[in-house]
């Protein structure tokens, strides 16, 4: 190869021949370590292509202080989530998201100008999410945001679609400061549920509290389910 060709008695030529033999080892050491390069960025690629660790982990539980528990919750800036997920581990149930087909902003102002002529046309707002199977739950909590005084329409839409087949229910939502007729709506939307007395709405000043899982946990001992 071009680079061994060799001829002792010439020292330039061998100085030469010296400097692209070290030539050739960097390139060889290099093209090792670029391959070792993409290998590794390929193989970060793969891993973000994974999905995301499941947000509603099924846990199909044993049964907690209700027995078997779902909690069915809609969330457009995290805060009923967060009660949801609370009930959740409290209750040691199952979680389902309730999705709507429209992104939403995050933050309420940008919500509240989307969603209105909903709420001013009387329309409904179309979700991704299908009427989960009830069966095999004992209770059933189903919450969502108050939006205007009412339950928030991708909720209402849920409620209106689902058949609870004689399941026991307990409505829950967080408000702002004023849930107007949200709650005495919750508590007659249920098709052939058994609502269970003490649906709860949280307010602002509660969300906001650091004893939130406490007042949750009160608010459970509240609730009769009866067998
Ligand atoms: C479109 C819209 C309408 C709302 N209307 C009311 C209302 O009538 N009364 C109230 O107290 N809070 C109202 N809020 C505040 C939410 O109910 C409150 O922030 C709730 O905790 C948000 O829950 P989320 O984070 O799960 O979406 C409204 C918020 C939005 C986005």
């Amino acid at each position: 190869m071009w680079f061994l060709s060799f001829s002792p008695p010439n020292i330039g030529l061998k100085a030469m021949i010296m400097k692209r033999f070290i030539l050739f080892i960097s390139i060889i050491v290099f093209l090792g370590f670029s391959g070792l390069a993409s290998g590794l960025a390929q193989s970060q690629e793969f891993q973000s292509q994974q999905p995301p660790a499941a947000k509603d982990e099924k846990l199909s539980p044993e049964p907690g202080p209700f027995g078997r528990a779902l909690v069915i919750y809609y969330s457009a800036t995290g805060k009923t989530g967060k009660v949801a997920a609370e009930i959740q581990a409290q209750v040691k149930g199952d979680l389902f998201k309730i999705e709507a087909v429209e992104e939403l902003p995050k933050e309420e102002k940008a919500i509240i100008d989307l969603v209105k002529p909903y709420w001013e046309n009387d329309t409904v707002m179309p979700i991704k999410s299908q009427t989960p199977d009830f069966s095999g739950y004992d209770v059933v909590f189903v919450g969502g945001p108050v939006w205007f005084g009412e339950p928030s329409f991708p909720l209402a839409t849920f409620i209106k679609d689902a058949d609870f087949k004689g399941h026991k229910v307990i409505p829950f939502g967080t408000s702002g400061s004023n849930y107007g007729r949200a709650l005495e709506i919750l508590n007659k939307s249920f098709k052939n549920a058994v609502v269970v007395p003490g649906a709860k709405i949280f307010d602002r000043l509660t969300l906001e509290s650091e004893d939130l899982n406490v007042l949750i946990e009160k608010w459970l001992s509240t609730l009769t389910v009866g067998p």
